[in-house]
């Protein structure tokens, strides 16, 4: 397998190039094209950069360039495709929307283009996506693959106009394409502006935690790591043209979730300054327009068809990514950091 990740130096990429590397059924090459963007950094793979040798190779490119892309597919043979590269947060989608039309909509569209151009070889397109794509849920309920799409925000309408594109790309050009649908993720290497992350960083340094609206709104929080196993059972023995979504069956409200950050800082991290509890911090903020209320996804599917269960239960997640965060303070420094950022885009000019 020639395997074509796109934004492997993001959260979930870089995860699931981790975890791909050291499974025993895989024994292909990775390509990584990325162009790093703020939420990009090549030190996600960096060890992996050195012990991988040739079964690992990164690529600084812009998914949405067509020329260069189409090197990428035939200097490498590419058979497989992962896609994750995307703008991927909510509220930049808020403010300005063009980067998430660009990448996320134009960005697929190439890709699937070239791979149209190369069907005879094309083994699989796996597009990355989320639950976001259905809307909001209110108290009850759960989303299905066959729930009807009503994106609320630039992000969610971006990655649904994504979706579409694939699954046109499967219906009218039998490009083999698979879709997955996935709730919010949380581990290793996020971001420090994704809810988990970003309450982690700020409940250590004792900033303010935003809460926005009333922190009622509910997520199905799911491991990284179970994430990417999804994804690697799908590629290997997903059906062509099917969708399938992946949730971590653990729902919780924004402020529980911040609560429990801050009780397990405070057992086990230095004592604020003031050595108040960290719940202190909690600030309630405007809320966010267009909040979406509440997603769960049902991951039946998922388990009768290829037999995957997420296994991390939240409190175990909870604390490995704390731990983890703890752990890499340096990390969490200079990703914050601009100039650690332009130095890594000459790096890789
Ligand atoms: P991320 O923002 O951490 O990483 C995105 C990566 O894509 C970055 O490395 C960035 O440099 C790269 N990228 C962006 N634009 C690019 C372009 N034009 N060309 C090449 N590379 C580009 O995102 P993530 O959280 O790892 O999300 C990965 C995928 O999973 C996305 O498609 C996202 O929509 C989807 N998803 C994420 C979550 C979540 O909770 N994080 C949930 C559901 C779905
Ligand atoms: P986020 O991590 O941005 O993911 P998404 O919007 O894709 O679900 O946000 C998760 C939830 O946390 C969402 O309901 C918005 C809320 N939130 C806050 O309350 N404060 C914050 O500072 C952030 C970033 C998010």
């Amino acid at each position: 397998m020639n395997l074509l990740v796109t934004g492997g130096c993001g959260f979930i990429g870089a995860n699931f190039i981790r975890l791909l590397l050291d499974q025993p059924d895989f024994s292909g090459h990775i390509i990584n094209v990325d162009c790093l963007t703020y939420a990009g950094n090549p030190e996600n793979l960096a060890d992996i950069e050195k012990s991988a040798g040739d079964r690992y190779t990164f690529i600084k490119a812009d998914i949405c360039d067509r020329k260069t892309m189409a090197s990428i597919f035939d200097d490498h043979a590419i058979d497989t495709v992962c896609h994750f590269a995307a703008e991927s947060h909510v509220d930049r989608s808020i403010v300005s929307p063009d980067a998430f039309i660009q990448t996320n909509i134009n960005g697929t569209f190439t890709l699937l283009e070239l791979c149209r151009e190369r069907k005879g070889r094309l083994q699989r397109f796996h597009h990355i996506s989320t639950d976001e794509v259905y809307g909001s849920l209110g108290k009850d309920g759960y989303f299905h693959e066959e729930t009807p799409y009503q994106p609320s925000s630039p992000y969610s309408a971006s990655k649904a106009a994504s979706d579409h594109l694939v699954r046109a790309y499967h219906t009218t050009y039998g490009l083999p394409a698979t879709i997955s649908n996935c709730s919010n993720n949380y581990g290793p290497f996020q971001f420090p502006e994704k809810l988990i992350p970003l309450m982690i960083c700020n409940a250590l340094e004792g900033k303010r935690l935003p809460v926005y609206g009333d922190g009622k709104n509910v997520r199905d929080w799911l491991y990284v790591t179970d994430h990417c196993r999804a994804v690697w059972e799908i590629i290997k023995n997903g059906k062509d043209g099917e969708t399938y979504n992946i949730g971590g069956n653990c729902e919780m409200e924004n402020i529980r979730l911040v609560e429990t950050i801050c009780d397990a800082l405070d057992q086990i991290a230095r004592p604020l300054a003031d050595n108040k509890p960290r719940k202190s911090l909690i600030t309630f903020v405007k809320d966010r327009p267009g909040h979406d209320r509440r997603y769960a996804i049902d991951a039946t599917k998922l388990k009768e068809h290829l037999g995957w269960i997420p296994a991390t239960s939240i409190e175990t997640g909870i604390r490995a990514t704390i731990d983890w965060y703890l752990d890499h303070k340096e990390w969490m420094e200079r990703v914050k950091s601009g100039a650690y950022r332009s130095w890594i885009q000459m790096q890789y000019q």
